[in-house]
């Protein structure tokens, strides 16, 4: 589509008003889990927009996959910044600024736009809401992907499961840096390799092998043993990294239902301080938006803070993630 003369004016309009901004996903869930993460407050800084909500006809696992965020102050150029940045920029296709609204399906385009589709420059994005049909043109070069391809979520051997934990502790507003971590079910090492990046010490507990580059960090040690016999192993690894005092955070991956899960690992909390988070990756067993498990109910979580269950855009359909801090 040509348009000939619009573009100044576009950007005058985007900087004067308002905008709503329509982020397309990959899948619904992916959308549907936006909204709840923009709910939380967790990733989005100041102006994303004051409310979220899934648009278009849909089913909880099927539909156009767009989340419309209304009012958003930030400039355009801060919200992709700050997108591509993100921890959740691999689940996204496509960003659609609306900003001007017609009355109704029957308005015209403005009369000084001219439409003649003699080469591909620019995009017209239309949507209906409840307050009517409303629209917006983007230069080719402004849209956020045009393609299917998505590049790997992180970059390196041990990437796929390290985009859980990597959104997991963005997700935590004050996560711990520079302490001890416990990594359970560690293998084959993606988890440890990047809490090694930011953690004093890492102590990687897992019957299995770990990758040779993990294994190669000077600030590993791994207990090749299961969990549950795994405990003086733990001591002396926490005593040697001079950690008598606990560990900060405490994370598992170990692929377990909660019910098996908090039992695997009630007794380590007592290896964690005060102020110490626990990160766990839940399983469940079908793939419904809304899980029957509530951490709050746990007595082994009665020592906690801040417990949740939260479903981040790396977990899959059945897997959630439950974060909680020491009291
Ligand atoms: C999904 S993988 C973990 C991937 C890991 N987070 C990473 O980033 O490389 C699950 C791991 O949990 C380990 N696991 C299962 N049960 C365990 C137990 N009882 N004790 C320790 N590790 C266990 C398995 O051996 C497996 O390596």
């Amino acid at each position: 589509m040509c348009v000939r003369g619009l573009e100044d004016a576009q950007e005058a309009c985007l900087a004067t008003q308002t905008p709503d901004v329509i982020v397309q996903f990959q899948s619904q869930t992916h959308a549907y889990r936006c909204v709840l993460l923009h709910q939380s407050g967790a990733f989005f800084p100041e102006g994303c927009g004051v409310e979220a909500e899934e648009v278009g006809p849909r089913t909880d696992h099927a539909g156009p996959c767009l989340v419309l965020l209304k009012g958003v102050t930030l400039p355009r150029a801060d919200f992709e910044a700050w997108l591509r940045d993100s921890v959740m920029e691999w689940a996204v296709m496509r960003v659609y600024w609306i900003k001007q609204r017609c009355a109704d399906r029957q308005d015209a385009l403005p009369l000084d736009w001219v439409l003649q589709p003699a080469a591909f420059t620019h995009v017209l994005d239309v949507v209906e809401t409840a307050a009517g049909v409303a629209y917006s043109m983007s230069p080719c070069p402004r849209l956020f992907r045009t393609t299917a391809w998505t590049r790997p979520r992180l970059e390196g051997p041990l990437c796929k499961a390290t985009s859980k934990l990597a959104e997991a502790l963005a997700w935590v507003k004050h996560a711990p840096r520079g302490g001890v971590a416990i990594d359970l079910g560690a293998s084959p090492g993606g988890w440890s390799t990047l809490l090694a990046s930011s953690m004093h010490h890492v102590i990687s507990i897992d019957p299995a092998d770990m990758a040779p580059e993990a294994l190669a960090l000077p600030n590993l040690t791994h207990i090749k043993s299961r969990v549950e016999t795994a405990l003086p192993q733990i001591e002396a690894a926490l005593a040697a990294a001079g950690a008598g005092g606990g560990a900060d955070l405490l994370v598992s991956d170990m692929n377990k239902h909660p019910s098996a899960m908090i039992g695997m690992v009630e007794p380590l909390l007592a290896y964690l301080k005060p102020g110490g988070h626990l990160l766990l990756t839940l399983k469940f067993f079908s793939r419904s938006r809304d899980k029957a498990w509530d951490p709050t109910n746990c007595p082994q979580l009665a020592g906690f803070r801040g417990v949740q269950v939260v479903w981040l855009l790396a977990n899959t359909a059945h897997e959630r993630t439950c974060v909680a801090i020491k009291c």
